[in-house]
């Protein structure tokens, strides 16, 4: 590979590119890695995943001492007050501490970042800031951005969307968030536990899309109980921005008479596009599918030889974790290793309050591919949920009925996104219901709602 300036070439540093650049330079390839950004960390780092993780956490804190959860529990406050200039500083802090963690770590494993926005000249080679960089392996981590909406364009003043809704300077009072998806709750969350009133206008007839449609049900009641409005089957055809705010037109999604609903901000959560657009593809004889995504083999290779993809620019949920495991194996891939992501096992996770999280299969989709059987258990009746006060929701295991297989579970509670780890693992190790059901969890914690669902898969909870 000696005739070109590197082994490989990484375009985008999100968890992505940053981890496949990591990973080849630790493997002894010659590696860099082209950021457009200031900063490195992509998506998740700078306007995704820490930054709205920084703001539910501290929402949450401020709604518990201010709706008197804190008090109940014996902890008394003085009047409580939100200080939202000092809840983005903090946010502000974890982003720059965990971009600066993603320099460092380039620097001790000797990846260059070239600063710049990479443009391809041929299939071996990009421009970059006007200069030319060859690589013998190109990985295109480019990542996504916000689907827009027509008629309803985003200023980041009045009309904004993600990056907007984390940097608001002050609480709106009326949010109205178009698209009950992931980004549409967790920041509609936020806004709602910091005082907004909140709309939630979504085209279908029900939130999260593509999720178990027990969970989905149960989530809307418990966002609901929470204050935030939702209105499914409505969709948004048009807006108007004032000096006073926005007056949005709304329709029933099947069609019908319009209405008008004033916000002072709005919030476009309608899905992400991948980033393709500007980079050239057809200098190196790439084209994307008609979803604007690069396909890729179960190596992460593209069609051309040498070109690889991973994270949201291919196809696949578009998740910091799956991008993160693609770019550990394309890596190997291009050493000579064998690199492989199990996408059948890849959880999902809503940072909602409780939390929403799930692996594999729902149980509609388990159902249409054969019979199964379906294990439940309430949060109401496991000891340390109660305990905390804290027992909402529920967990579900759906299992092959005929070789009790776990092919899919689904949990909604405050520890969730912790939980479902064990779920993945246990899929990922084949587990039956009956290993989970026997294997011992300890007491009192709330992994043993888990413990107790697997067993109700044979019909034979403990405290049910
Ligand atoms: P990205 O992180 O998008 O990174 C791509 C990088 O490539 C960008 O920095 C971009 O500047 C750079 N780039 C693009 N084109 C070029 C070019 N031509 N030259 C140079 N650089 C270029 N996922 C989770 O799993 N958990 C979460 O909690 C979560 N929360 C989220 C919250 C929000 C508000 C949003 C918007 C997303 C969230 N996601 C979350 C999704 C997650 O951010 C993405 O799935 C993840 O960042 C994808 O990683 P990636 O490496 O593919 O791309
Ligand atoms: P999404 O795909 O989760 O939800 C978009 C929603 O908008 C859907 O419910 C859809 O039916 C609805 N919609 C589409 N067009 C509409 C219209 N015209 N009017 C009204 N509703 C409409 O997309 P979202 O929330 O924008 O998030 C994008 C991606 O970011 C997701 O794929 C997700 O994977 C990722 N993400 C992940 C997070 C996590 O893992 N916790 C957090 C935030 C984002």
């Amino acid at each position: 590979m000696a005739d070109f300036d590197y082994d490989v070439l990484v375009i985008g540093a999100g968890p992505g590119g940053y981890v496949a650049a990591i990973r080849a330079a630790q493997l002894g390839l010659r590696t860099a890695c082209v950021e457009s950004r200031e900063t490195l960390g992509g998506t998740c780092l700078n306007v995704g995943c820490i930054p709205s993780k920084a703001l539910l956490h501290a929402s949450e804190l401020y709604a518990e001492a201010s709706s008197g959860t804190l008090a109940k529990f014996g902890v008394k406050l003085g009047k409580v007050e939100l200080d939202l200039e000092a809840m983005q500083a903090e946010k502000a802090k974890a982003v720059k501490e965990l971009t600066g963690g993603i320099a460092f770590l380039f620097k001790k494993n000797k990846v260059d970042w070239l600063k710049g926005e990479a443009r391809f000249t041929g299939a071996d080679r990009v421009e970059v800031g006007g200069k030319p960089v060859t690589a013998a392996n190109i990985v295109i981590a480019t990542g996504s951005s916000v689907t827009p909406l027509p008629g309803v364009e985003i200023d980041q003043e009045r009309i904004v969307d993600s990056t907007g809704a984390l940097a608001f300077p002050e609480v709106p009072k009326h949010l109205v968030v178009i698209g009950g998806g992931v980004i549409g709750l967790e920041l509609g969350s936020v806004w709602r536990r910091l005082g907004a009133k909140v709309t939630v206008v979504e085209y279908l007839d029900e939130i999260f899309p593509g999720m178990d449609g027990e969970v989905r049900s149960e989530a809307r009641k418990l966002f609901a109980k929470q204050g935030l409005e939702i209105r499914t089957s409505t969709k948004v055809t048009g807006a108007k921005v004032s000096a006073k705010g926005v007056s949005l037109t709304l329709e029933p999604a099947a069609g019908g008479a319009a209405e008008a609903l004033e916000a002072d901000r709005v919030l476009v959560s309608i899905g992400r596009r991948p980033n393709t657009a500007g980079l050239g593809l057809d200098a190196a004889g790439l084209a994307t599918n008609k979803r604007g995504q690069i396909e890729v083999d179960q190596r992460f290779a593209t069609p051309v030889s040498g070109i690889w993809a991973i994270g949201d620019v291919t196809p696949g949920p578009m998740l910091a974790h799956k991008a993160e495991d693609e770019g550990v194996a394309v890596a190997e891939n291009i050493a000579g290793l064998t690199g492989i992501v199990n996408h059948a096992v890849i959880p999902a996770v809503v940072y909602t309050h409780p939390e929403i999280a799930s692996v594999g299969l729902t149980e509609e989709e388990a159902r249409e591919r054969g019979e199964i059987k379906v294990g439940k258990f309430p949060f109401l009746a496991n000891s340390r949920a109660k305990t905390n006060r804290d027992t909402e929701g529920f967990v579900k295991i759906v299992a092959d009925a005929r070789n009790d297989r776990v092919l899919g579970v689904h949990i909604i509670s405050s520890l969730a996104g912790t939980m479902i780890a064990q779920a993945a693992q246990a899929m990922e190790f084949g587990a039956t219901s009956e290993d989970i059901a026997y294997t011992c969890h300890a007491h009192p914690t709330h992994s043993e709602a888990i413990k107790e669902a697997a067993m109700a898969v044979t019909g034979k909870p403990i405290h049910i």
